[in-house]
């Protein structure tokens, strides 16, 4: 078996929220090849916007206190870098002083899965920025659920028993299984408000195995003030019974609405880019995503090959231009901004305690003008 991890943070942005220093970067991957030895069988360092991702083979298993040790000690090592260089908002997501034992709650996002590898093992590895964990959700529904999307799910027979949905609901901390295609309807109830139901895990009826894995945390959740939305990670299994890498990535050609871009409180379309253009700028956005592909051969990773790196996605950048610079003129306005529960963990009530003595029960007489 072996056991595949991204672990990312925020550690600090450079020039603002838009990316990672490059000596950020540097340092991660110094640890990551010096911990190759060991630890790990094979790790790369990747980026999108101001997150930093560590991508990780290893044969420790989810939830490994070694690996999220490790993790963690990158991730102090890289807010120093930040502090000593004077990045933006260095240690962003480190919430607490002392690690203890496991990365839940402590500010780091992750998503691990543990496989028998394949004769052949394509994973694709999906880093997103200014957006939260449910921007998966329609993704992988198209991908898993929608023959439209997926066409596989009409003509590969190892996949026409279609698949489970693992999904979490963030504000009770439950979590429930949904088989499709019989419970498509079930699941969509649930997944179409992802801001509180998430999927967490995908798996195969007919294989029998695990699919897909994404990142769940909440940070605004979990310290009850805003620190920036969660900017998650995914990784999906391709091929062979699978969805085809093609199929997975065709999820992504349209530039749904998702929550986050600036101060995390807007609505604004998924853009899919390269990794080179994984830098958010106008508006603090848009949100984006890269696709990282990779073969594994026993625990080794080849690659990553850019995969939203294709004029194939053109169309898709472009509505998604246009899509948000609609939405930009709606400014302050509902839907551009989000609803009020989901401002409550922005910086908005510290605005609206200001007024909190101005508003007086609603009666007929004109009021009186003061002020
Ligand atoms: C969104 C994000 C940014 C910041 C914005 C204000 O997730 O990180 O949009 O919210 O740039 O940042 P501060 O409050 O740090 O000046
Ligand atoms: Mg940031
Ligand atoms: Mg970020």
């Amino acid at each position: 078996m072996v056991t595949m991890s991204i672990i990312k943070a925020d550690t600090g942005g450079f020039v603002g929220h838009s990316a990672v220093h490059p000596e950020m970067l540097a340092t991660a991957q110094e640890h990551i090849d010096k911990a190759k030895v060991d630890l790990l069988i094979d790790g790369q360092v990747r980026w999108c916007g101001d997150d930093i991702s560590l991508i990780m083979v290893h044969r420790q298993g989810i939830e490994a206190e070694a690996i999220h040790s490790f993790a963690w000690d990158v991730f102090m090592t890289t807010t120093q870098v930040a502090k000593d260089l004077g990045m933006y908002g260095a240690g962003q997501d480190i919430l607490s002083d002392a690690f203890s034992g496991n990365l839940k709650g402590m500010g780091p996002g992750y998503a691990e899965m543990e496989f028998a590898e394949r004769p052949s093992e394509p994973v694709l590895c999906f880093l997103a920025d200014k957006t939260e964990p449910g921007a998966w959700n329609y993704p992988l529904y198209r991908t898993f659920a929608d023959p439209f999307n997926t066409a596989g799910l009409v003509i590969d027979p190892k996949m026409h028993a279609g698949f489970t949905f693992e999904v979490h609901d963030l504000f009770e901390e439950k979590r429930a299984l949904f088989h499709c295609p019989g419970e498509m309807y079930d699941l969509l109830l649930f997944i179409g408000s992802p801001s509180r139901f998430v999927i967490k895990r995908l798996f195969s009826k007919t294989l029998g195995e695990i699919a897909a894995v994404t990142s769940t945390q909440r940070l605004g959740l979990m310290a009850g003030r805003y620190v920036g939305k969660d900017d998650p990670v995914m990784m999906i299994r391709s091929q062979s019974g699978l969805p085809a890498v093609g199929e997975i990535l065709e999820a992504f050609t349209l530039p749904h609405i998702v929550s986050g871009c600036m101060r995390g409180s807007h609505h604004a379309p998924f853009l899919p880019v390269a990794q080179g253009d994984a830098h958010p700028t106008r508006f603090d956005g848009q949100p984006r995503v890269v696709c990282l592909g990779y073969q594994l051969k026993d625990g080794h990773l080849s690659g990553p090959r850019d995969m939203f790196d294709d004029p194939s996605f053109d169309l898709a950048r472009q509505r998604s231009n246009e899509m948000f610079d609609y939405l930009r003129r709606h400014g302050p306005f509902e839907p551009h901004r989000l609803p009020l529960d989901e401002m409550e963990y922005t910086t908005m009530p510290a605005v609206a305690e200001k007024f909190a003595e101005r508003w007086e029960p609603t009666a007929d007489e004109v009021p009186e003008l003061v002020g």
